[in-house]
């Protein structure tokens, strides 16, 4: 299976990029700068010598020619680089993981993007792609570090039924996450928006919480 991510050079990006690459996936770490993307993949296989990662440094353009592409840009950059590349996605499952954050004096408050979440922009952007929201409550720091176990739920929402389920099978792939389908992409701004909520709670109370739902088992 081979996995693009779209502005995979940052803290998001990386992250997902090595715990995917660390499971044997094949991962194109893509960015605008085929330079950057190159150094970045380069620095991952440093960090982590005895995981074998499988990914490779592309620009986003090539990072598109995979089985399931994720959108990890900032939220303004999101909406934008699927409308570019919609071509390219059209067909594909296309996670997109951004949140619409702005920093006011000391908190990270949620902002409403243009058509209400930015998984909704991506998906107009890219009509034809079978886009979903996920991993928006993921926070990188523990995603990237492999020698961390994971353990949160990851909600799911998309138009397409392809796509929800390609996403929950590739969150469902990454040991301590678990995918919920949370239904169409009319959730997402709420998905998105309640991880202004979380990173307060975090950011109040020093911890390094997320979220996992009670009384669902399947
Ligand atoms: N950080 C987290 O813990 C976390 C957790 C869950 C979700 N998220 C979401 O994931 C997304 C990425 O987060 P991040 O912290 O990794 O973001 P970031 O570092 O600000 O950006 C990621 C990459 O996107 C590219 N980029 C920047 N501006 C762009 C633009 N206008 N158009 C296209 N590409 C652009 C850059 O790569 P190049 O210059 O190499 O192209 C950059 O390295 C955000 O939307 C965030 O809300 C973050």
């Amino acid at each position: 299976m081979t996995i693009g991510i779209l502005g995979g050079t940052g803290p998001a990006g990386k992250a997902l990029a090595a715990r995917l690459s660390s499971l044997g996936m094949e991962v194109r770490l893509g960015s605008r700068q085929a330079e950057r993307a190159t150094e970045v993949a380069a620095t991952l296989k440093d960090r982590w010598p005895d995981r074998r990662l499988t990914l490779t440094g592309v620009v986003n353009e090539e990072a598109c020619d995979s089985d399931l592409v994720v959108i990890a840009t900032p939220w303004d950059g999101a909406a934008t680089t699927a409308a570019r590349l919609s071509g390219r996605l059209a067909g594909k499952v296309v996670i997109s993981m951004a949140n619409a954050l702005a920093k006011v004096g000391d908190e990270l408050q949620a902002l409403v993007p243009p058509r209400g979440s930015v998984t909704v922009a991506v998906q107009q952007a890219a009509p034809e792609a079978l886009v979903a929201g996920a991993f928006h409550h993921v926070p990188a720091r523990g995603l990237g570090d492999l020698d961390e176990p994971l353990d949160a739920d990851v909600l799911v929402c998309s138009d397409h039924e392809r796509a929800t389920t390609a996403t929950i099978e590739l969150v469902d792939a990454i040991p301590g996450l678990r995918g919920v389908d949370a239904g169409t992409l009319s959730a997402a701004a709420a998905i998105e928006a309640f991880t202004a909520v979380l990173i307060g709670i975090n950011l109040k109370h020093r911890v390094h919480s997320s979220i996992r739902l009670t009384g669902f088992d399947r």
